[in-house]
């Protein structure tokens, strides 16, 4: 039987769970017109989502076209142009005669480069001279709005891990750039997410930036511990081995609701059950992540000053006032300066997460992992 959770990859089908309002709302948004931004840590469940939507609008509404754009890869505004151009006439044109007639028409101040490729069959590459791109960005960047138009339909850009955008050489200038071709768009959609919280707050709420108040923003949350309930149990069932409704809570728990943990975790108990799953299995599982995790975990703590790992302590036990004198005294952590400058740099290192005042470790298993430590 195959394992049914699933992690490291888009949860879809029966790997993936809740989400109702989030679905509703998204699709609210791109059925009226509005743009939507998603913000979320890492492994939370955006692209899942967003993929999700897409694939029941589409099997609604034929004339809605989705195209996804992974920043995660783009590095320069040269790539994010040929992106654009290459998704957008995917999306348009899913015969790949009619895409590569499309690709030799469509532009007219620019001259693509369009090949062939062998592998996948029939899949076609396009590239630009950048010069040509960098004086007339625009026949790119209207190209949703117009095949839309033309074609009848309604093309929706996604732009995974958007943030990524800071990485260009300038920017502001981009942003600006972007904006003031996409806010005139009524048919084309435009899909935002990303997982550095502080930056793409920084892009779209904050006044003095382009894309101020551009869209719909959407701040994800992690799923509750009910919706993995049902859904482990039901993992279990449908491949004919059982886990109790308790357990399946504690796996949640454990892993304190985080999607891709969560899914971890619970794929490592059912490859563990035999039947039915035992305590037995339940912590076996938890201490084999655990070890699993052990060298890199062991490097993390390596590469922290003695001060940020009593932070670490701190916020282990549940400590929340961390600038107060007593836990300041309790957990040798300095002054309340060096702690807000920890928090900082732990959340920068990715170890943090830290959304309005609530602070939390990016990885559950490191908690855990660092709990075990401390009490040893
Ligand atoms: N709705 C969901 N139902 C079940 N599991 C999910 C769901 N969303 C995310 N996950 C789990 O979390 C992992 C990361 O999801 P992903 O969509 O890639 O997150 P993000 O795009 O926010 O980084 C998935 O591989 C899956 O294990
Ligand atoms: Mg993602």
């Amino acid at each position: 039987m195959k394992n049914p959770f699933v992690y490291g990859k888009i949860a879809s089908g029966n790997a993936f769970t809740d989400r109702e309002a989030e679905q509703a709302r998204l699709a609210a948004n791109i059925e009226s017109g509005i743009n939507s931004i998603l913000i979320s840590p890492r492994r939370w469940g955006k692209s899942s989502l967003v993929f999700k939507v897409s694939k029941t609008l589409a099997k609604k509404q034929s004339e809605l076209r989705f195209c996804f754009i992974d920043l995660f890869s783009i590095r320069s505004e040269e790539e994010f142009y040929t992106a654009v151009a290459r998704e957008t006439l995917r999306a348009a044109y899913p015969k790949w005669r009619e895409r590569l007639e499309a690709a030799r028409k469509v532009f007219h101040k620019i001259s693509p480069r369009i090949t062939l490729s062998s592998a996948p069959a029939n899949d076609f590459s396009i590239s630009f001279d950048w010069k040509e791109i960098e004086k007339s960005p625009d026949e790119i960047l209207e190209m949703p709005e117009k095949l839309s138009r033309e074609l009848n339909l309604r093309i929706v850009v996604c732009l995974d891990e958007f943030q990524n955008i800071s990485f260009f050489k300038d920017p502001l200038a981009f942003q600006k750039k972007l904006r003031s071709h996409w806010q005139k768009h009524t048919l084309a959609n435009y899909c935002f997410y990303g997982s550095k919280q502080h930056m793409m707050t920084e892009l779209f709420n904050s006044k003095s930036m382009p894309f101020y108040k551009f869209g719909d923003i959407i701040f994800l949350e992690k799923i509750p511990e009910k919706y993995w309930v049902s859904f482990i149990v039901s993992g279990f069932n449908k491949t004919g081995k059982n886990i109790d409704e308790k357990t399946a809570g504690n796996i949640a728990a454990q892993m304190e609701n985080h999607p891709y943990f969560v899914q971890q975790f619970a794929h490592s108990v059912w490859s563990l059950t035999e039947k039915v799953c035992s305590p037995e299995v339940f912590s076996g599982a938890l201490e084999q992540l655990l070890l699993q995790n052990t060298i890199l975990f062991q490097k993390e703590i390596d590469s922290l000053t003695n001060t940020q790992v009593n932070l670490l302590k701190a916020i282990c036990d549940n400590v929340t006032q961390l600038s107060s004198s007593a836990a300041m005294n309790d957990y040798k952590l300095g002054t309340s300066a060096n702690v807000n400058r920890m928090k900082k740099s732990l959340v920068s290192k990715e170890i943090l997460e830290i959304s309005g005042n609530k602070i939390e470790f990016t990885d559950p298993l490191f908690r855990i992992w660092l709990r075990e430590l401390f009490s040893s």
